[in-house]
């Protein structure tokens, strides 16, 4: 057909620098890089076979050895950093969370080990009770309130702060959501002498229903059909942005050395917001329900995996993440090695 038969007469034709993939190259605004990219991975107590969770397709619960190995996978491909996460049994769990600081506590050992085989990459080691509590919440109960209860709850929390980067960890991410804590966790890592180690602050933690897959993963649910836990105490309101920009000035105030939006794809514009709030870095953490809903519907062949996963990533790092921690680290790493 001729163009000039059927001319408009504008002069501005933004679909000129679409027309072909180069210039769809050279006109694209935002990269996903390797090194965007934090892969959370979890470690069990158990030796044996990695075992495959179930609501997260290609994520596995590795024995120490298996998580050094795979911790040397994904430094081969260049991923930065791991974020490390324990599955305790439920012998070990107490409604006081115990174990996180027993000796014993297989998250010690695990980062002992990464960080002997792979000094270079980063071990960021998540800080809150819920993998030790018989009850999943991410602290101490309050038994007449069910609330749960600061400040009690955060003097463990930098305890168990100090015996993980004690262990190797580099930088410590409380996912707890007290209040005070990173101020607190910042006092006893100098006051232990660890004046290097950062605190990435989940400053703006929603209480969200796309955790349920993670608390399969770690064990967190009182049984397999148990309603989702309730923890709208302490965790955000999916409503508020005004509060979330208040926790991150906070945490900020106290000493993060970075902030964190959680879950990320539901949430953009409060990551677009923080990073106009603060000159910290800012990363997001696509949760493994975004990761599931993703594998999910590409099973059913309802949406396409590769695709999904990727605009996914994009529209995270385009909304203002510096890092992403995302379940897909692995594939896109691969994918970028190419
Ligand atoms: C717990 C914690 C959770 C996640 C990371 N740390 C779950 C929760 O708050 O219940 C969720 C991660 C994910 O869903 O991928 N402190």
């Amino acid at each position: 057909m001729n163009n000039s038969d059927h001319s408009l007469n504008i002069v501005r034709r933004p679909r000129r620098n679409r027309l072909s993939p180069s210039i769809r190259a050279l006109t694209q605004e935002t990269r996903l890089l390797v090194s965007d990219l934090v892969a959370p991975l979890f470690v069990k107590e158990t030796g044996g076979e990695p075992e495959p969770i179930t609501s997260m397709p290609g994520q596995f619960r590795y024995n120490v050895a298996d998580l050094v190995k795979e911790c040397g996978e994904l430094e081969a491909l260049g991923i930065p950093a791991v974020a490390l996460f324990p599955q305790i049994s439920d012998k070990h769990k107490d409604d006081v969370g115990s174990y996180a600081l027993a000796e014993q506590n297989v998250l010690f050992a695990a980062i002992k080990a990464v960080k002997e085989a792979h000094p270079e990459l980063v071990i960021i080691s998540d800080v809150a009770l819920d993998p030790y509590t018989d009850h999943g919440h991410d602290g101490l109960v309050d038994e007449k309130t069910g609330i749960v209860v600061n400040d009690a709850t955060v003097e463990i929390l930098c305890k168990l702060s100090v015996a993980l980067v004690e262990s190797g960890a580099d930088i410590v991410a409380p996912s707890d959501m007290m209040d005070g804590r990173i101020g607190a966790i910042r006092t006893a890592l100098d006051e232990s002498g660890y004046i290097n180690r950062g605190i990435l602050a989940y400053s703006a933690k929603f209480a969200s229903a796309y955790y349920g897959p993670f608390r399969d993963a770690v064990g967190s649910k009182k049984s397999p059909d148990a309603p989702p836990l309730d923890k709208r105490n302490y965790q955000l309101n999916p409503a508020n942005a005004r509060e979330a920009m208040l926790e991150a000035q906070l945490d900020e105030e106290e000493g993060a050395d970075m902030l964190m939006v959680k879950p990320a794809g539901l949430y953009l514009d409060i990551i677009a917001q923080m990073r106009q709030q603060t000159n910290l870095p800012v990363a997001a953490y696509q949760v493994s329900g975004e990761y599931a809903q993703i594998h999910a519907a590409a099973e059913k062949g309802w949406l396409n995996l590769e695709s999904t996963r990727d605009e996914s990533l994009l529209a995270i790092k385009r909304a203002g993440a510096d890092f992403i921690l995302t379940y897909f680290a692995k594939d896109i790493a691969r994918i970028l090695a190419e």
